[in-house]
């Protein structure tokens, strides 16, 4: 029998309800010092929801390799099983440092795709290059020094490099192209952590940001593409090896060129439906708020086959 078509309309709310889940049970974490008690409370969560979807489901990017992740490893199979078969992309909690201080831009992230359809990124960096959505494509490159790509990208706005502000991951790795970044008088807004948010801030006009770059986490890389396809924008990635044993991680993802420039399309293949919720206060999404006797958390659910963006606002009802 022919295996059931991905719908991706009928399965988006349930995947709201799993990037919700995974948000509620970590909001008693939040600003609690405790990270990995964090990671866990949404790591559960979202398993559980997630095995409740008819869905046959693989998780190609998630926690980790299957020897150091018990749950929510690449490749474990998750849902009914019943359903259509998909890949899964997911960061139970993307910003647990985030969650654990309560800074900004903690977020639950998860996508999912037709079999296939996402890139296997393994667990290593990747230099990430972003800009917004209603540019040519080639307008800004890997190829390009930082410096370039800012006044590119001004030329593309027709506007000065000082009125283009770019988002960093604040690490001793990228004082150099912050150093380079200023000579343009471009604006940086420097992030601790989060860098999924960071780039899904360029395709969001009201976050004030352009463009986003610098090396983060590989998987977070594949998920930001996903929320890309969904609402538009550029992203390119390259992955970045700094020793034998992530080359070797990469041979085990079946990645034989290690050079290669990922466009956004590249990363994701097919339509993606995305799901995020807000942890803690964001510019994209408010945090989860508690009241007494009520949780209350916002989501972003976004298809790519349409570009339709919904954001839900749930009120939880907790004890009696
Ligand atoms: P966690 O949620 O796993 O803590 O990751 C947060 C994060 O800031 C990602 O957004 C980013 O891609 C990565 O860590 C950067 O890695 P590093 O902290 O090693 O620079």
């Amino acid at each position: 029998m022919k295996p059931p078509e991905f719908h991706d309309r009928m399965l988006s709310l349930g995947l709201a309800r799993v990037s919700e889940a995974a948000a509620l049970a970590s909001a008693s974490l939040i600003g609690r010092g405790n990270e990995r008690e964090a990671d866990q409370a949404a790591v559960n969560a979202m398993r559980e929801q997630l095995n409740k979807l008819e869905i046959a489901g693989v998780v190609v990017i998630g926690e980790g390799e299957r020897d150091e992740a018990p749950m929510l490893y690449i490749g474990e199979e998750v849902g009914t099983g019943e359903g259509p078969a998909v890949d899964i992309a997911l960061d139970p909690l993307e910003g647990t440092t985030l969650t654990a201080k309560d800074m900004p831009n903690a977020l639950t992230v998860i996508a999912m795709g037709p079999r296939g359809s996402m890139l296997h990124a393994p667990d290593v960096y990747m230099d990430k290059l972003a800009i917004g959505p209603g540019h040519a494509p080639g307008t800004v490159t890997m190829a390009m020094s930082p410096s370039e790509r800012v006044t590119a990208l001004a030329v593309a706005k027709g506007c000065s490099t000082g009125d283009i502000t770019v988002c960093v991951l604040e690490r001793p790795r990228h004082a150099d192209m912050i150093a380079e970044i200023r000579t343009t008088g471009a604006a940086i807004r420097l992030i601790t952590d989060g860098d999924v948010a960071g780039v899904i801030h360029c395709a969001e006009p009201s976050t004030g940001i352009d463009m986003y770059m610098g090396q983060g986490g590989a998987p977070e890389g594949v998920l930001a593409a996903a929320a890309l396809k969904c609402m538009g924008g550029q992203m390119l990635g390259r992955l970045v090896f700094r020793n034998d044993d992530e080359k070797a991680r990469a041979d085990k993802a079946g990645i034989k060129n290690l050079d290669r420039v990922y466009t956004r399309d590249d990363m994701i293949t097919g339509d993606v439906i995305f799901a995020a919720t807000g942890v803690t206060d964001g510019s994209i999404l408010p945090g989860v708020k508690r009241e007494p006797g009520v949780l209350t958390s916002e989501t972003i659910l976004m298809r790519s086959k349409t570009g339709s963006v919904r954001r839900m606002t749930y009120r939880h009802p907790i004890g009696g």
